[in-house]
């Protein structure tokens, strides 16, 4: 009796909590994907996760590897595909070395942490990734920058110290893109966290990140779960930075390295992106995303202005985004359905990714779905 008490009354806490997410219509549900669903809401942009070499080259690796890494990467875990990946981005990214994390969450929160009491100032665009923030947010020295503001990033730096500087080359839930050659003037250290942009944008999928130097740019986060269409992250940059968080992040030291199997998927997965077919999947990826612009501009669907596979409706309320999500769901259509503390007050949104993968059929059911959603939501008036 007395040893179930404190359980007894945090779990009543945690229901209430729950009913207010519920009340404001912000509570979360897991939604089983089904091969029958036409998905939208992918962040495999030009569909790696399903190609045949990619795939090959991870059961090859299971054979050869097993399913698991067995141990952290500085006790046995480090095998010769994760030496191979890392050279890899090195060599395509051209830096000195890269390190391999389990996720991009896990790269980018540990990494600031351990980097972070270096610098004497550290500025984030206000709409960075949530990771990002977690790596900062027990320090006292940081501030956010307005969305894609040069000026007032500058205004935030400090004279004379060691600044850094961290943003995304494109905004995970707006598919905007930031102005990395402007930020690059700016006295600070700049990081690019570059999970959307890695294998679909720049000279052969290199990213966004890539297009500055080493010396504009030291710092990369380089996803392999979105247009690599695997799973895991690298921290890329100089070899003293790499060997730092190496001996001192804790998710690189105290976590099971990721397969080897998966690393050697990542590396068929750049070694495609590289490829003429790499070329040829991101013109089919740039084609269908103007395609879909071209549709909702015809039918005027209130799309945002971005060029990127991650495409917008802003729609306001959450209920509102919501009776939007279930309708498209009910017409087989999955979109994400994306509303605060994930993005500000008052702006949920669909989040509609268009990827290579995608056929002309498919955009058009998309399109046909948005327009019934759009009279059945609006005629039942949904508040905006
Ligand atoms: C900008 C950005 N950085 C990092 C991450 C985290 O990457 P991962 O999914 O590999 O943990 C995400 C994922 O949503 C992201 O959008």
């Amino acid at each position: 009796m007395i040893r179930n008490a404190f359980i007894m009354q945090i779990t009543h806490e945690l229901s209430a909590q729950l009913e207010q997410l519920r009340q404001q219509h912000r509570y979360r549900t897991l939604v089983q994907r089904q091969a029958q669903h036409l998905q939208f809401d992918s962040n495999d942009y030009l569909g790696l996760s399903m190609h045949p070499r990619v795939k090959a080259a991870y059961a090859e690796g299971v054979q050869q590897y097993g399913a698991s890494s067995g141990a952290s990467p500085l006790v046995s875990g480090y095998q010769a595909p994760h030496a191979y990946l890392r050279q890899q981005l090195a060599q395509w990214l051209e830096r000195e070395d890269a390190l391999l994390f389990s996720s991009g969450f896990a790269a980018n929160q540990s990494t600031l942490q351990t980097l972070g009491s270096q610098y004497q100032r550290i500025v984030l665009d206000k709409l960075s990734h949530a990771s990002l923030i977690d790596g900062v947010r027990h320090f006292k020295h940081w501030k956010r920058f307005r969305h894609n503001d040069v000026a007032h990033a500058q205004e935030l730096l400090l004279p004379n110290v060691a600044n850094l500087l961290v943003t995304e080359s494109v905004f995970s839930m707006d598919g905007d893109h930031a102005p990395l050659n402007q930020l690059a003037e700016l006295p600070a250290d700049v990081w690019i966290d570059d999970a959307h942009s890695i294998g679909i944008s720049g000279e052969s999928g290199r990213g966004a990140g890539a297009t500055l130097s080493a010396a504009q740019a030291p710092l990369l986060t380089i996803t392999f779960g979105k247009g690599l269409g695997v799973m895991g992250a690298a921290i890329v940059g100089s070899s003293v930075m790499t060997d730092y968080l190496m001996n001192q992040a804790r998710d690189f030291i105290y976590s099971t390295a990721m397969p080897a199997a998966q690393a050697q998927a990542v590396s068929a997965s750049i070694n495609v992106v590289q490829s003429a077919e790499g070329e040829s999947l991101r013109q089919r990826l740039r084609d269908n995303i103007q395609y879909f612009r071209e549709q909702c501009v015809a039918q005027g669907l209130p799309i945002g202005a971005n060029q990127h596979a991650i495409q917008t409706l802003i729609l306001g309320s959450e209920e509102r985004v919501i009776a939007w999500g279930q309708s498209l769901r009910a017409l087989n259509i999955y979109c994400g359905i994306i509303r605060p503390p994930t993005v500000p007050q008052g702006s949920s949104r669909l989040r509609i990714t268009v990827t290579a993968a995608h056929s002309t059929a498919d955009i058009d059911a998309l399109v046909t779905a948005l327009i019934i959603t759009r009279d059945l939501v609006e005629k039942a008036n949904v508040t905006a």
